[in-house]
């Protein structure tokens, strides 16, 4: 793939991730987390450890690059993989791994962060995954990415193992590869291509 090729489909995976509702709530799916097993030792209402406050309106101070949720990226955020460290480790979140979170409790938490650590949005429904439609020659489609992400845009056609996309407000075409997108998408590039 050229760098140029890279660089479309880096940005095109933004607009997938940016212009999507998030699935992951917040008040019904992250703060019940925060409240059970770390409230304890890091709510205002409680002891505030590490001079660090989960309560609703103290988690902003916790979100942003540098800080402790860096927003789409779960996977280097301090609050998220303290709480993946072996029990024995010095940092692990809670201390000694005790009242640790749950594997499911981590991929909720993981996935809140990636979409944005959004402490309003979310709540909606990942868009369900588009029916394979036929070929509407320049019609405006749902694509929809590995992650659940889905976008309108219109087919341009297939170049190589990348699917072009025009996304209709800026009138751009990206090049997305095929791997990228959800069985349901890849079936309806393939089938528009005939
Ligand atoms: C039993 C008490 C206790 C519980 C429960 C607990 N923590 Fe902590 N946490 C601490 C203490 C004490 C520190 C300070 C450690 C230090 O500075 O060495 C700390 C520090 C942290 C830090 C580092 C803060 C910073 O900016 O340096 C993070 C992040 C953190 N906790 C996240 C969590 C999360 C998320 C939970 C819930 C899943 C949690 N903690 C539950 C006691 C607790």
């Amino acid at each position: 793939m050229s760098l140029l090729t890279m660089k479309s489909s880096l940005f095109f995976a933004l607009i997938l991730t940016a212009t999507t509702a998030s699935a992951v709530d917040f008040k019904t799916q992250i703060a019940p987390i925060f409240r059970n097993k770390c409230y304890a030792c890091h709510s205002v209402t409680k002891k505030v450890k590490g001079k660090l406050a989960l309560d609703d309106d103290k988690l902003p101070e916790q979100i942003g690059a540098g800080k402790n949720i860096i927003p789409g990226q779960g996977a280097k955020s301090t609050m998220y993989v303290n709480c993946t460290l072996p029990n024995d480790d010095a940092d692990v979140m809670p201390p000694e791994g005790k009242n640790k979170l749950t594997d499911a409790e981590l991929a909720t938490f993981k996935a809140w962060i990636d979409e944005g650590a959004s402490l309003t949005g979310g709540g909606a429904a990942p868009a369900p995954a588009p029916a394979a439609m036929p070929a509407a020659a320049g019609g405006v489609m749902k694509w929809t990415n590995t992650e659940g992400k889905t976008i309108e845009a219109e087919f341009m056609g297939l170049q190589g193992d990348g699917v072009l996309l025009k996304i209709p407000s800026t009138g751009v075409t990206h090049i997305l590869p095929l791997s990228k997108l959800s069985a349901e998408s890849q079936a309806q590039a393939k089938a528009a291509t005939k």
